[in-house]
């Protein structure tokens, strides 16, 4: 008898320590104008050589290519203008969080997402010194076509073997230097999880967690019937622990995660052509050559613009 009296204890103390291990609380919740504070409008060259002129705030907000109001913000691209071919690419808008993250769980919950033929999204994670501190893809894709595909990109010596989710591996190998850059992608088996598709259904959330032994991507659209409700609500703490196998699992079976991952910030952003949404354009079918394309027909980006109605950081 003694002995089992002593099992109670026991037993309760690793049962909450593994609650906790999969629970976190909000640590910060960007909603409409407070993109503004915490994030920044990066004027930059595109790193990934696309036809694309990335504005500042001033210019942003001048043109009204971003916009907020209540728990809406929105970013686009430029729709009118009909680009000179000698000239700047179209104009659009990088942001970037102040603040790092580790260990952590981002959860985004997306209404609209840009779309549109040499279109080429993004909402992702990345470090200093890239590919040094990692880099984290959690929404992208190009040209409309497809699915949604969450993809990792590291320095040498990280590849992905036993993962376990819902996705469709489509590379392993996470080296930046490999593969032209490729990644180790997953793609999400969900005809909603990605552009037009995932528009006209209203959207849904994204979510990301790390820690220093794995880095998973979960998506629930938004009329899914099991998007758990921390998620759906914004609660004030979440717990991965009950939001079933992700869409995307990268483990650390043949990745050190800790140390190819060094503080991330989070980063949206739109570019157009370049070296994928360019390298793919005809072959997703997309008409005629996409700068030209980008360049000559503005009202083809009325619906290239993120609409966010909330991301929040959990740690
Ligand atoms: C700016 O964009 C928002 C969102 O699309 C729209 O509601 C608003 O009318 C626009 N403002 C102007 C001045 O065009």
């Amino acid at each position: 008898m003694p002995s089992l009296t002593r099992l109670f204890p026991l037993l309760v103390l690793s049962g909450s320590a593994f609650v906790n291990a999969a629970t976190y609380g909000l640590s910060e919740n960007f909603v409409g104008s407070s993109f503004y504070s915490n994030f920044a409008f990066q004027a930059i060259t595109d790193p990934t050589n696309g036809r694309v002129n990335y504005v500042d705030e001033t210019t942003a907000k001048s043109k009204n290519l971003t916009f907020a109001s209540g728990n809406t913000f929105i970013m686009r691209a430029d729709d009118t203008t009909v680009l000179s071919a000698s000239g700047p690419g179209r104009n659009s808008v990088r942001i970037q969080s102040n603040q790092q993250w580790s260990t952590h769980v981002l959860v985004m919950d997306i209404q609209h997402m840009p779309q549109g033929c040499g279109t080429w999204p993004a909402a992702w994670e990345l470090g200093n010194d890239w590919p040094n501190g990692g880099e984290v893809d959690i929404v992208e894709g190009v040209n409309d076509h497809g699915v949604n595909q969450a993809t990792l990109h590291t320095s040498a010596g990280c590849t992905m073997s036993g993962q376990k989710q819902t996705g469709t591996t489509v590379g392993t190998d996470c080296d930046a230097n490999d593969n032209s850059n490729a990644g180790c992608g997953v793609q999400v088996n969900k005809a909603n999880s990605f552009g037009p598709s995932f528009n006209a259904n209203g959207g849904g959330w994204y979510a990301m967690e790390r820690t220093s032994s794995f880095i998973n991507v979960f998506f629930w659209e938004r009329n899914d019937g099991t998007v758990p409700s921390d998620v759906k609500n914004g609660a004030s703490s979440v717990n991965t622990g009950n939001w079933g196998t992700p869409v995307a699992n990268f483990p650390d079976n043949s990745c050190d995660i800790s140390s190819h991952f060094a503080p991330n910030n989070i980063v949206f952003d739109l570019t157009f052509c370049g070296d994928w949404a360019g390298a793919v354009y005809s072959s997703d079918g997309c008409p005629s050559d996409c700068t030209d394309y980008v360049n000559n027909n503005p009202s083809a980006f009325t619906n290239a613009f993120w609409q966010l109605n909330g991301v929040r950081v959990y740690t």
